[in-house]
C-alpha cells in the first residue's frame, strides 16, 4: 500500500468520481440515482445518498486495474486494524460470524463456544454443522449479568473435548467487560487451536491506549468486529479482521464470506467503512481521548443521582473482567427501587432518550467515536436525575424479582440436525422433554436460555414464561407469541 495512505479514502473517492461523471445508468438500481426514486425515498436518503447509491461490479470502483479502489480500501483497513487481512461486511457482524462459522466447518467436528455468544455465531453452529461444547461464562449473581470467559474455564472446556477444532468467545460483553484474550488465545495456542473472537463491540479498542487492548493484538486468530457500533461506518457495515497465525487460511475465509454475502453488496455501506476508517486511523485517538474525558464527567454526575451507580474499572479483576471499556455507559439502577426496564421506557417515552440495553438492574447506553459526549452526556443525566425522581413518585406494585435463569438442558444433537431435520409444533406448555428445534433466548440480556439441539426443561419454560411477565422479551422463537415452540422429532 505504498500508495496510499490513511489519510485517503479511495474507495468514497472512486464512488465520487463516478458520480460526477454523470455516466447513463442502464444497470441496476432501478431508482438510478434517484431520477426515478419515490419522493418519499428523496425525503429518506436525500440525492446525495441516491446518486452515489452505486452497485457493485463497477469499472472504477471494484473492478478494473488491481489495486482496485475496493481493494485497497480492504488493504487499508487491514493497516489500520494491525490485521493479516480485513474483509468488509454489509450484513454486520453477524455475516462475520456466520463466514467465521462456514471457514471452521471443514476443519473437523466439534467447537467449544462460549455459551453467551451472540445469536449469530449459534446460527453459524446451524450453518457449520459442528458439535459445540458450550463453556459458561463467569455470571455476576448481583447484577444478574454475564461477563466474559475466564482461561481456566476454558482450558477445561478444550480438555473436555479433545477433537475440538477451534475456540469461539465473545470479548467485550454488552456491559463493557472485557476478558483477557491474550490468555485466553494462549490456552488455545497451546493446544494448536485458533482463538475466534467475537469483538462486536470493540472496534474501537485498537485506537486508544488507555482502553483495553483489542484482540488482534492479544493474538486472536479471526476477529468480528461491528464497525458500525461504535466506530461510525452506516448501521450494518461491519469488518472480518485475520490474525497472523497461520492456524486460518484466509483463501478459505475469503470463500465463506462471499458465501454469505449478497451479491449487490451496497456502496454506500462499503464507502462507510472507508470513511469510518479514516475517521479511526487519522483521529480516532484524539476523538476517543475527548470522549473518554466527558465519559467520566458524566459518570460522576451521574452517580450523584440518588439510586444510581456505574459499572466501571472496578469492575476489573472480578472473574471473566482484565479490562472495562467505558464507551459503554452501564448504570446499576438497584438502588432506586426500580427496575432498568421501567427506567428505560420512563427515558424514551418522557424524555425522549434511547438507550442501547436495559436489564432488571442495570441500563446500558453507548457513546460513539467522536460524538461530542459533553453535551450529549449532560442530556443524559438531566434526563435520568427527571425520570428518577418521577419513577420515585409514581405507585409501584411490588414486583418479585426474576430469579437467576437454571442451568441448560443437555446437548442431544447438533444446532445443525435439530434445525433442518425433521420437526413438529407443540404448545409451549407440552415442550418440556422435548428437544428445542429453535433457540429461545430472554431479553435482556439475551443470553440464550435454549439452543437447538438442547432438551426443554420445564425450569427453562417457566423462567422464560417469568422473564416475560417481568417485562422482558423472548428472541428466536419461529412463533412471536410463544404458544407453541418447535421440537425436533425424537428419533
Ligand atoms: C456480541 C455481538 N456479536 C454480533 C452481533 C451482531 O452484530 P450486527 O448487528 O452488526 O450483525 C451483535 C449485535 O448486537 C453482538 O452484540
Amino acid at each position: 500500500m505504498a500508495d496510499r495512505t490513511q489519510e485517503e479514502t479511495p474507495y468514497v473517492d472512486a464512488l465520487l468520481e463516478y458520480s460526477a461523471r454523470e455516466t447513463g445508468r442502464f444497470q441496476v438500481p432501478g431508482h438510478k440515482g434517484g431520477l426515478a426514486a419515490d419522493p418519499a425515498m428523496v425525503e429518506l436518503v436525500g440525492m446525495t445518498g441516491l446518486i452515489n447509491d452505486v452497485p457493485s461490479v463497477t469499472e472504477g470502483v471494484d473492478i478494473g486495474p488491481e489495486p482496485t479502489p475496493f481493494q485497497q480500501a480492504q488493504l487499508l483497513a487491514a493497516e489500520a486494524w494491525g490485521a493479516r487481512r480485513s474483509w468488509f461486511l454489509i450484513n454486520g457482524a453477524s455475516q462475520g460470524n456466520h463466514a467465521t462459522s462456514m471457514a471452521l466447518g471443514h476443519m473437523g467436528e466439534q467447537v467449544v463456544v462460549q455459551r453467551n455468544v451472540h445469536s449469530s455465531v449459534i446460527d453459524g453452529l446451524v450453518l457449520n454443522g459442528l458439535r459445540p461444547t458450550f463453556v459458561a461464562p463467569e455470571l455476576d449473581p448481583e447484577l444478574g449479568i454475564a461477563h466474559g470467559l475466564t482461561p481456566e474455564s476454558l482450558a477445561a472446556a478444550l480438555d473436555a473435548t479433545p477433537e475440538a477444532i477451534a475456540a469461539m468467545v465473545v470479548s467485550p460483553t454488552y456491559f463493557g467487560a472485557c476478558a483477557d484474550v491474550a490468555a485466553l488465545a494462549e490456552v488455545a495456542h497451546a493446544r494448536d487451536l485458533p482463538l475466534i473472537v467475537d469483538e462486536a463491540w470493540g472496534a474501537h479498542l485498537h485506537f486508544h491506549p488507555d482502553l483495553p487492548p483489542a484482540a488482534l493484538e492479544s493474538g486472536a486468530d479471526l476477529v468480528t468486529s461491528s464497525t458500525h457500533k461504535i466506530v461510525g461506518s452506516l448501521t450494518q457495515a461491519a469488518m472480518l479482521h485475520l490474525g497472523h497465525g497461520d492456524r486460518i487460511d484466509p483463501a478459505v475465509v475469503d470463500r465463506c464470506v462471499s458465501l454469505v454475502e449478497t451479491t449487490s453488496p451496497s456502496g454506500l455501506l462499503t464507502g462507510s467503512l472507508d470513511a469510518a476508517r479514516r475517521q479511526a486511523a487519522i483521529h480516532g485517538e484524539e476523538l476517543l481521548g475527548k470522549t473518554l474525558e466527558a465519559i467520566y464527567r458524566t459518570r460522576e454526575q451521574i452517580v450523584e443521582i440518588p439510586g444510581l451507580a456505574v459499572l466501571d474499572e472496578s469492575m476489573v479483576g472480578r472473574a471473566g473482567i482484565a479490562g472495562w471499556d467505558p464507551m459503554r455507559l452501564s448504570i446499576d439502577v438497584r438502588g432506586t427501587g426500580s427496575t432498568g426496564y421501567r427506567l428505560y421506557k420512563k427515558l424514551f417515552y418522557s424524555h425522549g432518550i434511547d438507550l442501547e440495553l436495559y436489564s432488571e438492574n442495570v441500563v446500558v447506553g453507548i457513546f460513539g467515536l467522536g460524538e461530542p459526549a459533553t453535551t450529549t452526556g449532560e442530556r443524559l443525566v438531566a434526563a435520568l436525575r427527571a425520570a428518577v425522581g418521577e419513577l420515585e413518585a409514581e405507585p409501584r406494585e411490588p414486583q418479585e424479582k426474576l430469579a437467576p435463569p437454571p442451568p441448560w438442558g443437555e446437548l442431544v444433537m447438533t444446532p445443525r440436525e435439530a434445525f433442518l431435520g425433521p420437526q413438529e409444533v407443540v404448545p409451549f406448555e407440552e415442550a418440556a422433554g422435548r428437544v428445542a428445534a429453535e433457540g429461545l433466548a430472554a431479553y435482556p440480556p439475551g443470553i440464550p436460555n435454549v439452543l437447538p439441539g438442547e432438551r426443554l426443561t420445564a425450569e427453562t419454560l417457566d423462567f422464560i414464561r417469568e422473564s416475560i411477565a417481568h417485562g422482558g422479551y423472548v428472541r428466536g422463537g419461529s412463533d412471536r407469541e410463544l404458544k407453541t415452540l418447535r421440537v425436533a422429532l425424537d428419533r
